[in-house]
């Protein structure tokens, strides 16, 4: 059983590891002890990340939804012990009456896609004892005008999980629903506009303040380390469904 005092000795994959909760998952992880993959699409941003992991990071760039490339990544990656999929793009919210229908599939792209294109190709190089964290949000459980298709993603990704847990195992896979989470997802906003969001959704939450990537990345931390969860969602979100 993995001791859960540490990461000492395991190798741990995050796809959207250069930023956010990706980034705050391999900097916890690695300050446990763990070797840490992390892969997003921009070389700029994984050197960046790498060199701001130290010691033990490696980085590759690689476009996520490229099924291709993401099967030859796993081919030459070797064993290892979690798989992390936090890769995102921003998501644009629009009424149902005025979304594209065409344009909204690739809402599935990144976030379904390629998550399930990951644990395809990564799961054969799993070693015993390890385990699959996908993410998902909580506009599964708690959608707001707008959020038709978000939440859309997000209840398929809690499905999947459930799926996956009973097609893969022993391999455990489990996942996490963050909240809002000041991270650069929300980067295309206007800053202003931005900062007006966060303060007015941490306001009206229960813990009177919107996440940060640290305080999403505990939970996919516990979920790597303890042993006896599987199809699990946990959800971190600063109390959102009960307001
Ligand atoms: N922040 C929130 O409020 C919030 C709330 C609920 C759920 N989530 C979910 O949490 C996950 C992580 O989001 P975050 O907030 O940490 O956002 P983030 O800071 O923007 O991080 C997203 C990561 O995904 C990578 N990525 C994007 N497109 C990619 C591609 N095609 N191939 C490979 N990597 C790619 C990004 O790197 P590159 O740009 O370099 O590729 C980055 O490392 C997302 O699925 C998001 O939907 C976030």
């Amino acid at each position: 059983m993995q001791k859960a005092n540490g990461f000492e000795g395991k190798r741990v994959v995050i796809l959207g590891g250069s930023s956010g909760i990706g980034l705050a998952v391999a900097q916890q992880a690695a300050s446990q002890g763990a070797s840490v993959v992390i892969v997003s699409s921009s070389a700029e941003r994984v050197q960046k990340a790498v060199e701001s992991l130290g010691g033990a990071a490696q980085g590759q760039a690689i476009d996520v939804s490229d099924e291709r490339a993401v099967a030859a990544f796993f081919s030459e990656l070797g064993e290892f012990d979690h798989l992390v999929f936090s890769a995102g793009d921003s998501l644009r919210l629009n009424d149902l009456a005025s979304t594209d229908l065409q344009q909204a599939r690739h809402a599935f792209e990144l976030r379904y896609w390629s998550a399930l294109a990951a644990v395809k190709y990564g799961s054969p190089h799993i070693r015993k004892g390890g385990s699959i964290v996908l993410t998902t949000g909580i506009a599964g459980q708690r959608p707001r005008k707008g959020w038709v298709l978000a939440a859309s993603v997000c209840g398929t990704i809690e499905a999947l999980t459930r799926a996956l847990a009973v097609e893969l195992a022993p391999i455990r896979v489990n996942a996490v629903s963050p909240g809002l989470v000041r991270t650069n997802l929300w980067q295309n906003m206007d800053a202003a506009e931005r900062e007006q969001l966060f303060e007015s959704v941490g306001n009206r939450l229960p813990v009177g303040r919107v996440g940060e990537a640290d305080d999403i990345a505990q939970a996919y931390l516990f979920l790597m380390q303890e042993g006896f969860s599987t199809g699990q969602t946990v959800v971190i979100d600063g109390g959102t469904v009960l307001v």
